[in-house]
């Protein structure tokens, strides 16, 4: 059964849309199926993944509101083993037309019990908020990745964000479980970026991801022509951080790079 992981972050422009579309991406280039669930009502992973929103026909709102079962709206996507539930602006309504729905919480759930025999990996992108349709998310999922930006203040969101996954586990999801807390746009040269690492790895010992993605303009170009980095600029250290992300995600040894086993050979 596929493991299904929440990308979580209550805090707007951490890096959760392009940490789902270029782990998505990597699992899937090494043969893993994937399923990304875009649940953000602004749609980045949707476009990240090269969907246009033109296209789509039922969405995570339908899922999520009933009006569709979870196997029409998976769409797959032009990356290989990568498939998506799309997000419209629909779903922005979505949380107050919930209302009236029994057992609003579980939705997510629910839905998603049908297929994750189907997929190695379910990636939810999550929003910017800590409301109900994040608690869906977090309801649904085995464990969460929480991206941050190394700032100050970033460990007053990530408590509230503890918080919340308290209150789930106690209430809906016992087994819930924190995968790590993943930098990103992180920058070493700054004093401010190793205090907060050594706070957060204080507060959630042993759940810091060692790798940490870079700021990278490739990162931030790749979007915008729905591509993962890996398949817009290969070569960039964007890409090459998510590729190490990723193996840390399969608990694998990063690969050797060539220019790297070459160096060894010359020195030998
Ligand atoms: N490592 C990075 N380097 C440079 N730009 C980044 C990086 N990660 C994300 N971005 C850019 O920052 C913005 C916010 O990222 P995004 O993934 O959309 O955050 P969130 O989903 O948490 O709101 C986007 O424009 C994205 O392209
Ligand atoms: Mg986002």
């Amino acid at each position: 059964m596929g493991k299904v992981f929440a990308v979580a972050n209550q805090k707007g422009g951490v890096g959760k849309s392009t940490t789902v579309v270029n782990l998505a991406a990597y699992l899937g280039s090494r043969g893993k199926t994937v399923l990304c669930i875009d649940i953000d009502a602004q749609g980045n992973c949707t476009t990240g993944l090269g969907i246009k929103k033109k296209s789509i026909e039922y969405s995570s709102y339908d899922v999520l509101i009933g009006q569709s079962r979870i196997q029409e709206a998976i769409v797959r996507t032009e990356f290989k083993n990568v498939s998506i539930i799309p997000a419209t602006s629909a779903l922005a309504g979505a949380e107050i037309e919930m209302i009236d729905i029994d057992d609003r919480m579980n939705r997510l759930k629910m839905q998603l019990l049908t297929c994750r025999l189907d997929y190695d990996y379910i990636l939810i992108d999550c929003p910017p908020s800590l409301n109900l349709i994040t608690l869906n998310a977090l309801i649904a999922c085995d464990s969460v990745i929480v991206p941050m930006q190394a700032e100050f203040f970033a460990l007053e969101g990530l408590s509230q964000l503890m918080e919340t996954i308290k209150i789930v586990r106690t209430k809906f999801n016992p087994s819930l479980e924190i995968e790590g807390v993943l930098f990103t746009m992180f920058d070493p040269r700054l004093n401010v970026s190793g205090q907060v690492v050594e706070e957060v790895a204080k507060y959630l010992p042993g759940k810091v991801f060692e790798t940490k993605i870079p700021r990278n303009v490739r990162l931030s170009e790749a979007p915008s022509y729905g591509q993962p980095v890996m398949y817009y600029d290969k070569n960039s250290k964007g890409a090459e951080s998510y590729e190490l992300f990723g193996c840390e995600i399969l608990k694998e040894k990063p690969p050797v790079k060539k220019e790297k086993r070459g160096l060894f050979k010359r020195k030998k």
